[in-house]
C-alpha cells in the first residue's frame, strides 16, 4: 500500500463519541446514525431492546441491566457517504468520567446531545469538562425538538454562559413540538421540510422548500424562524473551523432523533466539519505521521464481556499505518511481541473478526493480558504516548474478603480490577493486600467492583466506608512527614505513585498554605 493510499484511507475516517446526560437521546441517536449509515435494516430496535428501555449494544453486565446504565464501551463502525465513521460508546454516568476520558483519548471529536426542553444538565457539564480537558472539537445536537422545547436563543445563551463555549447554529428550527416542521440550513438559507414516519423507523422524507412558498405554507412558524436567523446573522460569528478544532466553538444542530428530523444534516456535519485523523504526538511532542509504520494506543481494557467469552480484550485505536490481522506487533512497555491473530470488533455481544484497520479505526485484541490503558503498540519504529492521567478519586472504601478461603481469588480480582482501571487500588505498606483501599471518582464504580469480585472471581467482599475525601500525589520525603500527622494516610498506587489521603479538605488547604515545602500535587479533573 502506498503512502497516498494510506492517507486516503485515513482521510475517510471520522472517529467520535457521543456525550450526554442520561435520557437526552444518545441511544436513539446512535440507532438513527446506523439507520442513515445503512447499517440498520430493521430500523429502530436493533440497538435498543424494545420494551426493556435499555441499550442492547452495550449491556453486557447484569449491573448495567439492573441500573439501566451503560458502563462498557463498544465501537460501532458504519459507512456514510464516502467515509467510514467510528462511533465510540462512552459510559453515560459521570461516575465513570475517567473511562470517558480514556475513550475520548481515542476520538477526534464528540457530539454533545442536549434535551431541547432541559438544556445543559449535570452530567452534560461534567462530561463536557472532560472534552474540554482534551481540547476535543464538539458538535452540539439539540434533540427532542418534536416535543415542546425551550426558546432556542435561550439554549444558545446557556451553552455560552455555562460551558464557555461559543455556539454557532448551523441549522435553525421551524416550529417545535407537534408543529416542528423542519430546519433552515443557515449555510445557504434553504428550508428543509420533513415528514414523520411511524416511530422514525425509516428515514424522514425531506423536501427543499423555497422561501416564498415556505412563508405561504408555514405562516407564523416561518416568520418566527426567519426572524431568529436574521438575529443570529446580525450578531453572531460564523463557523470557524480553527476555533471548532481547538474546542472553543461548537456548531449547533437542532432536530429529533426520534422522528429523524435533522439526523442526516448532523451526519453530514460529521463528514464535512469533523477533522479526519491527524498525526498523534508522542510523549516527546513529536508527531507520528499517519503513513509511518503501524502504531496504536490502548484506551480500554475490558474483561469478561459476557458469559460465553471469559477472556480479556484490549481496545486500541490505530494512530498510524495499516493494521492487518495476524501481524506481530510490539507492546511498548514490555517490548514483547504480540501476535494479533484474534483481532475483533465488538458490538454489544457480537464479535466480528477485523482483517485490516487504518488510522482512526478501533481494534479489540483478545487475550492481550499485559496491555494497559495508555500503552503504545507498534511495529518497527517504537513510540511512547503521553501518560494517561489518573483522575482524582474522591470516594474511598477499604475492601476485605468475606470468606478467608477465597483470599487468592480476592487478590487476583483486585489486581485485575486495578489493571483494567475499574477502580484505583491503593495499599498501605503496613496493611498490604489484605485490606486494599479502593479509590473511585464516583461511587457506582464500587458497585461494579463488588459485583465483579463476587460474580466473576468468586470472592465475596465487603467494602467499608472510610473518612478520606481528597487525594494528593506526594513523594517519599513528604510522606515521611505526613505519616506522622493525624487525619492523613499515605498509600501506594500500583503505578508507583504515592497518594496522600486527607479527611478534611479544609485541613489540607491549611497544610498547603502553612507547609508549602510538602509535595502535594493535585490529580486531574478534580471536581
Ligand atoms: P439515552 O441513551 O441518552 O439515555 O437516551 P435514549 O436514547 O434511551 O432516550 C431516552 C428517552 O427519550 C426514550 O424514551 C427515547 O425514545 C426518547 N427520545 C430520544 N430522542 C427523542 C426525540 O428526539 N424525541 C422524543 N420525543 N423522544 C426522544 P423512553 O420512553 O425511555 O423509551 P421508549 O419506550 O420510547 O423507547
Amino acid at each position: 500500500m502506498t503512502v497516498a493510499d494510506l492517507e486516503t484511507e485515513a482521510q475517510r475516517r471520522r472517529t467520535f463519541a457521543i456525550i450526554s446526560h442520561p435520557d437526552a437521546g444518545k441511544t436513539t441517536l446512535t440507532e438513527k446514525f446506523l439507520l442513515y449509515g445503512g447499517a440498520l435494516t430493521s430500523g429502530a430496535g436493533a440497538v435498543r431492546a424494545k420494551g426493556t428501555g435499555r441499550s442492547t449494544t452495550s449491556d453486557w453486565m447484569e449491573i448495567e441491566q439492573q441500573r439501566g446504565i451503560s458502563i462498557s464501551s463498544t465501537v460501532l463502525q458504519f459507512p456514510y457517504r464516502d467515509c467510514v465513521l467510528n462511533l465510540l460508546d462512552t459510559p453515560g454516568h459521570r461516575d465513570f468520567s475517567e473511562d470517558t476520558y480514556r475513550v475520548l483519548a481515542a476520538t477526534d471529536a464528540a457530539v454533545m446531545v442536549l434535551d431541547g426542553s432541559k438544556g445543559i444538565e449535570n452530567q452534560t457539564r461534567k462530561l463536557f469538562e472532560v472534552c474540554r480537558d482534551r481540547e476535543i472539537p464538539i458538535v452540539t445536537f439539540i434533540n427532542k425538538w418534536d416535543r415542546p422545547s425551550r426558546d432556542p436563543l435561550g439554549l444558545l445563551d446557556e451553552i455560552e454562559e455555562q460551558l464557555i463555549l461559543e455556539p454557532v447554529p448551523i441549522t435553525w428550527p421551524v416550529g417545535d413540538g407537534d408543529r416542528f416542521r423542519g430546519l433552515i440550513d443557515r449555510r445557504g438559507g434553504s428550508f428543509l421540510r420533513f415528514t414523520r414516519t411511524a416511530r422514525g423507523a425509516t428515514e424522514a422524507p425531506e423536501e427543499l422548500v423555497e422561501a416564498d412558498r415556505a412563508a405561504q405554507e408555514e405562516g407564523d412558524l416561518w416568520t418566527e424562524a426567519r426572524d431568529g436567523v436574521e438575529l443570529l446573522d446580525s450578531v453572531g460569528r460564523g463557523f470557524d473551523s480553527k476555533l471548532f478544532e481547538s474546542g472553543e466553538l461548537s456548531p449547533v444542530f437542532f432536530g429529533s432523533a426520534l422522528t429523524n428530523f435533522g439526523v442526516r444534516l448532523l451526519l453530514d456535519a460529521m463528514v464535512d466539519l469533523v477533522p479526519s485523523p491527524t498525526p498523534r504526538h508522542d510523549k516527546a511532542g513529536e508527531p507520528r505521521a499517519l503513513a509511518d509504520p503501524f502504531s496504536a494506543i490502548v484506551f480500554k481494557v475490558q474483561a469478561n464481556t459476557d458469559r460465553n467469552h471469559r477472556d480479556r480484550m484490549a481496545f486500541m485505536r490505530v494512530c498510524s499505518g495499516r493494521f492487518e490481522r495476524g501481524m506481530v506487533v510490539t507492546h511498548g512497555p514490555t517490548g514483547k511481541p504480540f501476535a494479533t491473530k484474534y483481532a475483533q470488533s465488538v458490538t454489544g455481544r457480537d464479535r466480528e473478526t477485523v482483517e485490516e484497520a487504518y488510522p482512526g479505526d478501533v481494534v479489540g485484541l483478545v487475550n492481550a493480558n499485559e496491555f494497559r490503558v495508555g500503552d503504545a503498540v507498534y511495529v518497527d519504529s517504537p513510540v511512547r504516548w503521553p501518560d494517561m492521567p489518573a483522575f482524582a478519586p474522591s470516594h474511598f472504601r477499604v475492601a476485605r474478603t468475606l470468606d478467608t478461603s477465597k483470599t487468592k481469588q480476592f487478590r487476583r480480582g483486585i489486581s485485575q480490577l486495578d489493571e483494567e482501571g475499574v477502580v484505583q487500588v491503593l495499599r498501605e505498606p503496613e496493611v498490604g493486600d489484605q485490606a486494599p483501599i479502593l479509590a473511585a471518582v464516583g461511587p457506582l464504580q464500587f458497585e461494579v467492583a463488588t459485583h465483579r469480585l463476587n460474580n466473576e472471581f468468586g470472592a465475596p467482599v465487603e467494602l467499608n466506608p472510610c473518612s478520606w475525601t481528597t487525594a494528593r500525589i506526594t513523594d517519599e520525603p513528604s510522606a515521611l512527614k505526613l505519616r506522622r500527622m493525624s487525619g492523613v494516610t499515605v498509600a501506594n498506587r500500583a503505578d508507583g505513585e504515592l497518594l496522600a489521603l486527607f479527611e478534611s479538605p479544609y485541613w489540607l488547604a491549611r497544610l498547603e498554605a502553612d507547609q508549602p515545602e510538602l509535595t502535594l500535587t493535585r490529580l486531574v479533573a478534580e471536581g
